[in-house]
């Protein structure tokens, strides 16, 4: 079998130098990787690295190798192009479809799935222009990931950083796995909660559960492979933030349903992944409860957090709105998982069926989804990731038609 054809643009910015280490990784995972550099970008790293490292000639312009219209077939015949580090300019020229360079033309001649990689500096990023630019690409099908969050050129610090080489690499991987239909959340932007929350008792202690929060990077990061922007809410589960996500952090119910509610606002999809503690304390101690010499211990009174889960289904904040619950069920987990679904009012109900060594913190998952108009999904033991895309091929036909803007292609 032929390699997978990749095309890695570079545009010019001082993460450059990382997108060595992307192509490295395509070259030595089996893949035919063709650098296409902006001008700026050989400012940075210079074209004979380029070219040692991918086993092709590199070059900028239309005008060499005329011959071979290379500006024209580099992009047709390619599985998947990525851009890293892709400049606020890269997007503006790609969003607006000019054709100065080699890479702007091969952007617009290539039908396979394309992958931005922002890096820029934060107020950049912000930018109206950048971030109309940004929805202008997802709109039309285009994966581009969310820069991360760290130090950037200089002191300064905030939203703007190239993602990890290798997560970048991660994202290529699941994108190119799915092909050519493969972004089907593109323009879309989802809500997913992840991990457990933690309810204070005093400022040592608290009432938490099991979950790892495996099962939400996994939607998170196929829903960010499929296209999505996404929302991340995590509660306490100390992974680090997947690359081309929003990551917002919270510890309690109730700072995930302030969370929630806030980015369900604009969402198409909200996925509950998290596990919401029920109950909380009634009281938080200010001070650390001490234990009293031959005193029993005071029962710890609780009281009901909301339903988040029930509440945003209830209240869609957008009419066509796509609401996703898990429940785990020790018996009768069908039968429960029906009411569970009807209680809570959502549109598809993840079922799993938990115990001992089943579920909490492993690496695979088994599960039921059911559907509120009837439907009912067995997805077979296997990869966290392998169940959240059969979450998402299950949200995909039911979002509204109204996505806005060009069509996909
Ligand atoms: N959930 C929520 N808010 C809560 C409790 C749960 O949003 N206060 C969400 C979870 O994120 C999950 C779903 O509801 O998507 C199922 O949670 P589960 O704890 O199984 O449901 P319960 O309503 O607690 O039902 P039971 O205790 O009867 O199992």
């Amino acid at each position: 079998m032929d390699k997978p054809k990749v095309v890695l643009g570079v545009a010019g910015g001082i993460a450059a130098y990382k997108a060595c280490e992307l192509l490295r990784r395509l070259t030595e995972s089996g893949h035919d990787v063709r650098v296409v550099p902006t001008d700026s970008a050989l400012r940075f790293v210079g074209a004979a690295t380029w070219s040692a490292l991918s086993g092709h000639p590199v070059s900028t312009e239309v005008w060499s190798d005329v011959h071979e219209v290379p500006h024209v077939r580099i992009g047709q015949s390619a599985d998947l192009v990525v851009v890293a580090p892709a400049t606020a300019d890269l997007l503006a020229r790609a969003a607006h479809g000019l054709a100065g360079d080699l890479l702007t033309n091969t952007l617009l001649t290539a039908r396979c799935p394309v992958v931005f990689a922002p890096a820029m500096h934060t107020e950049m990023w912000e930018h109206p222009a950048t971030q109309e630019n940004v929805a202008t690409l997802r709109r039309r099908g285009a994966v581009v990931i969310e820069p991360a969050v760290g130090r950037l050129t200089g002191v300064d610090t905030g939203k703007g950083r190239l993602p990890d080489p290798g997560e970048i690499f991660e994202v290529c991987r699941r994108v190119l796995a799915r092909g050519v239909s493969g972004p089907d959340l593109a323009g879309r932007h989802v809500v997913v909660s992840a991990g457990g929350t933690r309810e204070p008792l005093d400022p040592v202690r608290y009432l938490g559960n099991r979950s790892s929060g495996k099962q939400g990077y996994a939607l998170a990061r196929t829903a960010a492979a499929r296209g999505a922007r996404v929302t991340l809410i995590e509660a306490n589960t100390g992974m680090t933030d997947p690359a081309g996500v929003d990551v917002v952090h919270v510890g309690t119910a109730v700072q995930l349903r302030e969370a929630v509610l806030k980015a369900a606002g604009e969402a198409d999809a909200v996925v509950m992944a998290a596990a919401v503690a029920d109950f909380r304390p009634a009281v938080y101690a200010e001070g650390k409860i001490k234990k009293k010499d031959g005193a029993e211990p005071a029962p710890v009174a609780l009281v009901r957090n909301p339903d988040i889960l029930a509440e945003i289904s209830a209240e869609r904040a957008r009419p066509e709105q796509v609401v996703v619950g898990f429940a785990a069920e020790t018996d009768d987990v069908l039968a429960n998982g029906r009411r569970k679904l009807l209680r809570k009012g959502c549109d598809l109900l993840v079922v799993n069926e938990v115990g001992e060594r089943r579920t909490f913190g492993a690496e695979e998952n088994e599960a039921v989804v059911l559907a509120a108009d009837g439907g009912e999904t067995p997805v077979p033991y296997g990869p966290k990731e392998a169940l959240a895309d059969v979450v998402w091929d299950l949200v995909v036909p039911r979002l509204g038609r109204a996505r806005t803007g060009e069509a996909g292609g």
